[in-house]
């Protein structure tokens, strides 16, 4: 196996999103983060009751959301009438497909009590023919997710597969999504499909990819290659992220992701015409 090497690391901006939360999220990277379009780390951020903030009712087109929470709890809704509570461990995979309306916000028992908030929201776009398929909501809760331990090495496998162990969810498009924490002075070789983009999002402590270390706040993009080699230089914990790059002109404004300006004033016409997630006639 030709071990993937790191082509460059991104440095994480903070930004306020939503109804005004804070997340770390890596400098936009395009093509080289395809099939990803975001990744938000929310938090951690400390609220006294009350004060947790999330994102109202807002719409989506054309790419899945994916939510996965570490600490505290959030409660979900959307307008094909899901409605689900996330705890640590949780995961819900949102394929907005031709549109969703929902909201994503602090449970209400977590803003009576306040507490620590700590997740992930990563943006995993669609190829143009599913642009426009029916939404799916995959609502996972942490005891269906499969961990796999090994000596030095915990991972949690939310897609893909990790040392031999594979996910429960499905995706559109080949997926791996997994968080992996190693102790310092151990190495995971974590296999890759050989031509998908991979990336690894470190918060916390640091690792190195064959001598290039990857820091705390930093999203490594990879290289090419059969498989990847991890090496913990201090207890680290990461996600890695993999899929294939689509290769098609990617339009965005705002909550809608499509391919062509013309479909996203389509989005944007067929929401303030209340009829974005309708069937398509
Ligand atoms: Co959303």
């Amino acid at each position: 196996m030709t071990p993937r090497t790191l082509k460059m690391t991104a440095p994480t901006h903070r930004v306020q999103e939503g109804g005004g939360f804070w997340v770390r999220r890596p400098a936009a990277m395009g093509s080289l983060m395809s099939p990803f379009l975001l990744l938000d780390e929310m938090g951690p951020s400390m609220n006294k009751p009350g004060e947790a903030v999330g994102a109202p009712w807002h719409p989506h087109r054309g790419f899945e959301t994916v939510t996965y929470l570490l600490e505290g709890a959030m409660q979900h809704e959307d307008s094909e009438g899901n409605k689900g509570d996330l705890f640590p461990g949780d995961v819900q995979w949102m394929t907005a497909g031709r549109g969703i309306i929902h909201s994503e916000e602090p449970h209400p028992d977590f803003q009576k009590t306040g507490g620590t908030l700590h997740g992930f929201q990563i943006w995993v776009n669609l190829p143009s023919e599913h642009k426009m398929m029916n939404p799916r909501y995959q609502d996972i809760p942490s005891s269906q997710i499969p961990i796999v331990e090994a000596e030095g090495i915990w991972a949690r496998v939310i897609a893909g597969e990790c040392l031999g162990v594979n996910a429960v969810i499905d995706t559109v498009i080949p997926i791996t999504y997994i968080h992996l924490k190693i102790e310092e002075g151990y190495t995971h070789q974590q296999s890759l499909v050989s031509d998908l983009n991979a990336m690894i999002y470190v918060f916390g402590g640091e690792v190195s990819i064959e001598g290039k270390v990857i820091r705390d706040g930093q999203l490594g993009i990879l290289n090419n290659g059969e498989g990847v080699n991890i090496l913990a230089t201090k207890n680290a914990q990461m996600l890695i992220l993999a899929g294939p790059e689509l290769n098609e002109p990617i339009a965005r404004y705002g909550p809608f992701v499509m391919n062509t300006r013309e479909e996203i004033m389509q989005a944007v016409s067929d929401y303030r015409n209340g009829i974005l997630t309708q069937p398509v006639q």
